[in-house]
């Protein structure tokens, strides 16, 4: 299965993401992370893309498509993907077709994760990542990363001009692919503002993975 995950920044892809690698061992491919980890190791990719992401803006889109073709040559490609953070542009989006296209492996679902702006500035703020693991969590975690001990920190780009900037970059240059998977008739929406199991849970559903659950009307959730 071969899904691409759209949402505003800090709409929840990672966090789903990680929901369905853990589930059902799917391939997760974030662009942001492969950036975040070029930079620290200092490669030429990461010292072209930093200036841009400490801003909140793209990365140049031939940054993207070249790494982006790399990666697709491995093999823990084959068997499917989850695509976190690409496409992010209309010529992204048309690439990445003309890869799947080479590649024989179409796309399955273009799944949007739909949160509100301002609910997602007060999120990314908040939030925090383990520097051992990659656990996605908030303030509240504490310093000590719940599931390995490791370190918590805060994202440069997660401070309120940043991220401000990072979702007037979404509505101008994202948000378009709304439409273009719409016309590809494989959008489907989830509401992100639920709490994360919620949200999995119509993910999962939404994306075939599991059947939705009947509900009686008497709030109990008997079948
Ligand atoms: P990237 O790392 O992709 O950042 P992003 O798209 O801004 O997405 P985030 O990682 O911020 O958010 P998310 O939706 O994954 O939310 P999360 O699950 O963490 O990109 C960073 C930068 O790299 C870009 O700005 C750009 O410069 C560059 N870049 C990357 N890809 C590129 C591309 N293709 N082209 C050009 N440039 C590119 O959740 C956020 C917070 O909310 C967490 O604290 C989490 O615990 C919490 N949360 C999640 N779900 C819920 C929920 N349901 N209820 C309450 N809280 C929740």
């Amino acid at each position: 299965m071969n899904i691409v995950l759209l949402g505003a920044p800090g709409a929840g892809k990672g966090t789903q993401s990680d929901k369905l690698v853990e589930e059902f061992g799917l391939c997760h491919i974030s662009t942001g992370d492969i950036l975040r980890a070029a930079v620290k190791a200092g490669t030429e990719l990461g010292l072209k893309a930093k200036s841009y992401m400490d801003a909140g803006d793209l990365v140049p889109d031939e940054l993207i498509i070249g790494l982006m073709k790399e990666r697709f040559q491995a093999p823990d490609t084959a068997e499917g993907v989850i695509l976190d953070g690409f496409p992010r542009t209309t010529t992204q989006a048309v690439a990445l077709d003309t890869m799947m296209a080479e590649l024989g492996r179409p796309l399955d679902a273009a799944l949007l994760v739909d949160v509100d702006p301002e609910v997602i500035v007060g999120r990314l703020c908040s939030r925090r990542m383990c520097r051992a693991c990659g656990y996605i969590g908030n303030v509240a975690d504490g310093p000590v990363c719940p599931k390995c001990g490791g370190e918590m920190y805060q994202r440069d780009d997660d401070n309120e001009t940043t991220v401000r900037n990072r979702l007037e970059v979404y509505a101008k240059s994202t948000s378009p692919l709304i439409d273009y998977y719409r016309g590809a008739e494989i959008l489907v929406t989830v509401d992100g503002d639920r709490p994360v199991d919620e949200v999995y849970a119509d993910v999962k559903v939404k994306l075939g993975l599991a059947k939705a659950e009947a509900d009686c009307g008497c709030g109990c959730g008997c079948e």
